[in-house]
């Protein structure tokens, strides 16, 4: 990773920027004077989220597609070098999530589910991984969740594979140390995008709720800090992690859920 006194700027590539948190971080690092490659299934989200970035005046690169597509990750990793030479920060964000009752599982949700969260953050750190060593440092940022270490019923598939990107994350961490390679991760609390107002509504029909905002008001009561996060709030916490926090670092999971997660 090029150091504070380097002329030259960092570049990153942030997965699930068509929208929701993937979009603010993005906007974040461009405003920060990172370059920055976008990439989602939704690529009239990558257009919009770019065109939203573009007065900062750094280069831009939108790259749609599925991630969970066969060779996705280190292809969407190879545009980035091919077009900016090296890579410097990859934030993970790209996630789905599907509500369904513990008894009524079915395969196509878990496969959805852990083909994005899991294997596609797995081989994105990995590929971005490879780069960031040969570069000789980088930092990596996972979305993870408060869900990875709730007995969640409905909601299964989802919480586990997000239990899966905190192992990922402890063993990413661990293999790329060496190469000065830094890899955490930021646990949300609720913020309400599209994901989050999708997951809710289907909650409260599963657990036969009527009054969806009651349900909602309720949820949001049971956070700490009495509200549910901002956007702007998680994204400032993922920076940190990308850009500022000590080179010490590395395997650390950072909550930013207003106290709902407290280990
Ligand atoms: N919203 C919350 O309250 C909350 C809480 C905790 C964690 N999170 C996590 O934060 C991250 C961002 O979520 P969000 O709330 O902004 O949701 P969102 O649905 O707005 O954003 C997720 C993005 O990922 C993209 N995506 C999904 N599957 C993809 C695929 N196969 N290939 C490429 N892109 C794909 C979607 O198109 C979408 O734009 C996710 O990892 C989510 O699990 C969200």
């Amino acid at each position: 990773m090029p150091k504070d006194s380097d002329i030259w700027r960092k570049r990153a590539l942030v997965t699930g920027a068509g929208g929701g948190l993937g979009r603010q971080i993005a906007l974040d690092l461009a405003g920060r004077g990172v370059d920055v490659a976008a990439t989602d299934l939704d690529a009239a989200g990558v257009e919009e989220t770019l065109a939203l970035c573009r007065s900062a005046g750094v280069a831009l690169l939108p790259l749609a597609g599925d991630l969970t597509a066969p060779g996705a990750p280190t292809r969407t990793v190879a545009a980035v070098t091919e077009a900016w030479g090296g890579l410097d920060i990859l934030v993970n964000n790209a996630g789905y999530g599907g509500i369904e009752a513990f008894l009524d599982m079915n395969e196509a949700l878990w496969d959805r589910t852990l083909a994005i969260n899991v294997k596609a953050l797995a081989l994105l750190t990995a590929a971005a991984g490879r780069t960031m060593a040969a570069q000789g440092g980088g930092r990596i940022v996972n979305i993870t969740s408060p869900a990875s270490r709730m007995a969640l019923p409905n909601y299964a598939a989802y919480a586990a594979s997000k239990a899966a990107v905190d192992s990922i994350t402890r063993a990413a961490a661990v293999a790329l140390a060496p190469s000065g390679v830094l890899v955490n991760s930021v646990a949300p609390g609720m913020m309400d995008t599209q994901m989050q107002r999708a997951t809710e509504a289907v909650l409260a029909r599963i657990e036969g709720r009527a009054d969806v905002e009651v349900f909602l008001a309720e949820r949001t009561r049971r956070v700490p800090l009495g509200r549910r996060a901002e956007i702007a709030e998680v994204s400032a916490a993922v920076l940190w992690l990308a850009l500022d926090a000590p080179p010490y670092i590395t395997a650390e999971r950072l909550n930013a859920s207003g106290g709902l997660d407290r280990d």
